[in-house]
């Protein structure tokens, strides 16, 4: 009986250690926790969060009483399942692009122009594509007024060789390859009947096959890379009927088609692709209309908004659905033309 009660004792004394050692971590976990707490009241942000820090570890999680090995297929599930961390203190920290490298096709001036600025100011490097290299320097001139890089590429996205050229340019001198907006393009105003074959081949050339010569030599190495976001140039002339249009219509339609399967085909490599269909725009598409005296009046009287757009106006809807703050989005096509198409 003697033996069996000495034998119990260093049983309930290691129990006793146990406890106090357990109790130890959790006053550690506490301190941790206060300290976190404090300095990320401090910050004003959630970047200091006990749980940030612990998951910036990434291989403690909290069990009960005591710390235990995160299993590594938790681990990997988490990375693929979890959508980007909520952050209710500074939600705008998602529209952030720093570090990312942006190609903008189109970027001498115009719609082009305006996404290669707004994406700069969002913190992005920028690789600008176009015809018109003098105009290209200019961008880059002001790209880098705002603190980025900016790399000009002279490239005719109708010409399938030009732009594999250019793919490998901006890899070489970038590194990488995160955001593509597929924004050149060309319109031509006629009747049907008016419309020349050639006239017909250069403007589906550079709307829908350019379209798809971008995508397919910069969309290789996004979805190597399994991440990336594609932008690609619609308008409300794909979704709605003008007179006129038919040729710029139709390759708007196209686009949209395009947007459609290709968020499809992308998904499971986690490359978004979305679109935007904007409506009148002042650039030298459609300056002289909106500038026309009689046609100019007419146009913005169909615009709820009573106005037409500005350039610069594209950049922060690029900069959305480039960014992690439309992580969620693919397949998309938004419409962004002061109501026109809503009424
Ligand atoms: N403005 C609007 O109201 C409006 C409305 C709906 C949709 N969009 C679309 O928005 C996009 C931009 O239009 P925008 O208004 O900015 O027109 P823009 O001022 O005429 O600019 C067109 C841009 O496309 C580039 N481009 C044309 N053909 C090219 C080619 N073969 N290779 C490389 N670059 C080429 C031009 O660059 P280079 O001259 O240097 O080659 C220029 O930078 C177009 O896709 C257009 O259809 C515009």
């Amino acid at each position: 009986m003697r033996q069996a009660a000495g034998a119990a004792r260093p049983t309930r004394r290691r129990a006793i250690c146990f406890a106090l050692l357990r109790r130890r971590r959790l006053g550690g976990f506490l301190l941790l926790s206060g300290a976190s707490l404090y300095a990320s009241f401090l910050a004003g942000s959630q970047a200091f969060s006990p749980m940030t820090i612990l998951s910036s570890v990434d291989c403690w999680s909290w069990r009960g009483w005591c710390w235990q090995r995160r299993p590594s297929t938790t681990a990997k599930l988490d990375a693929v399942a979890s959508p980007p961390q909520a952050n209710k203190l500074g939600f705008l920290v998602q529209f952030s692009l720093a570090k990312k490298v942006a190609v903008v096709t189109g970027s001498s001036r115009g719609l082009g122009r305006g996404a290669a600025l707004g994406l700069a100011e969002a913190g992005a490097d920028v690789a600008l594509l176009g015809r018109d290299e003098q105009r290209l320097a200019a961008v880059k001139r002001e790209v880098a007024a705002l603190g980025q890089r900016a790399l000009v590429v002279p490239t005719d996205v109708t010409k399938p060789a030009e732009v594999d050229t250019a793919c490998k340019r901006v890899l070489d001198y970038f590194g990488r390859v995160d955001v593509l907006v597929n924004n050149a393009g060309v319109a031509q105003v006629a009747p049907l009947f008016e419309i020349k074959d050639e006239a017909l081949v250069a403007i589906f050339n550079a709307n829908v096959f350019g379209t798809f010569y971008c995508c397919r030599a910069f969309g290789a190495h996004m979805v190597a890379a399994k991440r990336g976001s594609v932008i690609l140039m619609a308008s409300i002339s794909g979704m709605a009927g003008e007179k006129n249009l038919t040729a710029y219509s139709a390759t708007k339609g196209a686009v949209i088609g395009f947007t459609h399967a290709l968020a499809s085909e992308w998904a499971p490599s986690g490359v978004r692709v979305n679109a935007i269909a904007p409506g009148y725009f002042r650039t030298d598409l459609n300056r002289q209309a909106i500038d026309d005296a009689t046609i100019g009046p007419k146009i913005v009287r169909r615009i709820p908004l009573r106005r037409v757009g500005q350039p610069e106006e594209i950049g922060p809807l690029v900069v959305y659905l480039a960014s992690d703050a439309s992580a969620f989005m693919t397949g998309q096509v938004v419409v962004l033309d002061g109501g026109q198409l809503a009424t």
